[in-house]
């Protein structure tokens, strides 16, 4: 189990559910967006209820549910007009395709559809419908009009239905929609920022079909970069051998060998504001790689190796620098090498983990990190790579700031 992230402290979300078989979903949306620390209240439409009872929303939001205009105990203690006005972010889902066609309407003719039309938050959609419907022409001339107007679209995903059939339709799952309120929310915390991320392993040839590698899988730089273009910064990656996919609106940059990644980086540093090193760089490679396959022979064999060029010491080097960010994956007294690092190679900041404890660290999707700079340090403690990366960025993007105020 994650801590409990602190990535939607400040949203104040009012979640419209109107009725689709994806309601029941909507019940995990309000447990996960307040486990991020968003506070939440939740307006049911009429047909909403037929799918899941207000007292569910009402027991996980911690909030009374409104669901009608004319209520007026409801309307006296939070008025629809107040309602709009004290949601930071409003999202409806499950959005039917009813849904649609009255706010692309501009019909008020129920709580859900007033309160979109009187608040100035943004609004966001998940679409959730049988797949016909979403392909009826109407329903995709609502969509692109909302669009227009600025309304976010969120989804819907591909895949079987309820009704049984196969195709566009799904509502999202409750962990995309709160990780797209989150994007949404930290749009523009890094916007003007060029990043450049190297992550995964090198690989160092022995002969065409061996090589030195590590195990490395590339999972925190790319959530690095990830998250970096959700908040708006321009992102090159520089990746290793992994078969991760490349996250959306970053630059994927290819390599093998840290000589070629050190080539690659340079390449891009001139421009670039910062440079985050999360590759676990191979620290030596084979003197001579061999053209064609070493065939067994010797009883003992020996490599030789040399040292490989250190990317980030060279980067500290230049004379116009980044800043630097590396990290450190350590065994044992983790703190310790960390700092030792830190100054060895003049860096702005490193982020330390401890690696080899099961279910953290290399390979798997939580992690653990403490941040230190030359006159301080942060512990993050255990949570997704996602949101450790989002505060790692976060704490970069105020050190910029503050050297440049
Ligand atoms: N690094 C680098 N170039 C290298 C080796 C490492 O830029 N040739 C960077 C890594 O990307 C990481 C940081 O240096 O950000 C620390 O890497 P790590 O492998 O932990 O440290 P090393 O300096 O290689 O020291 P050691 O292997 O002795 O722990």
């Amino acid at each position: 189990m994650s801590n409990p992230s602190t990535a939607l402290t400040d949203t104040r979300l009012l979640l419209g559910v109107s009725g689709g078989i994806a309601a029941y979903k909507s019940a995990e949306l309000v447990r996960q967006a307040r486990a991020a620390g968003a506070q939440v209240r939740v307006v049911m439409t009429a047909a909403a209820e037929h799918f899941v009872g207000a007292a569910t929303f009402q027991a996980l939001s911690g909030q009374p549910v409104r669901s009608s205009l004319w209520d007026p105990a409801a309307e006296a203690a939070m008025g629809h007009i107040e309602l709009a006005r004290w949601a930071s972010q409003v999202l409806v889902a499950p959005a039917s395709a009813d849904l649609l066609a009255r706010y692309a309407q501009g019909m008020g003719n129920d709580l859900l559809t007033t309160v979109l039309l009187a608040t100035a938050a943004p609004v966001a959609l998940a679409p959730a419908m049988n797949q016909q419907m979403w392909a009826h022409p109407a329903t995709s001339a609502n969509v692109a009009r909302l669009r227009e107007r600025g309304v976010a679209i969120w989804g819907p995903g591909v895949g079987d239905q309820a009704c049984g059939e196969s195709g566009a339709g799904r509502m999202l799952e409750a962990s995309e929609l709160v990780e797209a309120l989150i994007a949404a929310k930290v749009g523009d915390q890094l916007r003007g920022l060029r990043i450049v991320v190297s992550a995964g392993p090198t690989f160092e040839d022995l002969d065409p079909v061996r090589f030195i590698g590590n195990r490395s899988s590339g999972r925190m730089g790319f959530a690095i970069a990830e998250q970096a273009a959700l908040m708006g910064a321009e992102v090159v990656l520089v990746a290793g051998p992994t078969s991760l996919p490349t996250p959306a609106r970053v630059e994927r940059v290819n390599v093998r060998s840290a000589e070629q990644m050190l080539r690659a980086v340079l390449d891009q540093i001139d421009r670039a504001d910062v440079y985050v090193g999360a590759a676990a760089v191979a620290d030596y490679r084979p003197v001579a790689p061999r053209p064609s396959k070493i065939k067994k022979a010797a009883e003992v064999m020996e490599l030789k190796l040399v040292r490989n060029p250190d990317i980030l010491a060279t980067l500290a080097d230049r004379a116009r620098r980044p800043f630097l960010v590396g990290f450190a994956a350590e065994t044992d007294d983790v703190l310790h090498y960390a700092r030792g690092k830190l100054e060895a190679k003049r860096l702005d900041l490193i982020a330390a983990n401890r690696v080899g404890l099961p279910g953290c660290g290399f390979d798997s999707a939580d992690n653990e990190l403490t941040l230190l700079w030359p006159d301080g340090e942060l512990a993050l403690p255990r949570a997704s790579k996602a949101e450790l990366a989002r505060r790692l960025l976060l704490h970069v993007s105020e050190r910029i700031r503050s050297r440049q105020g």
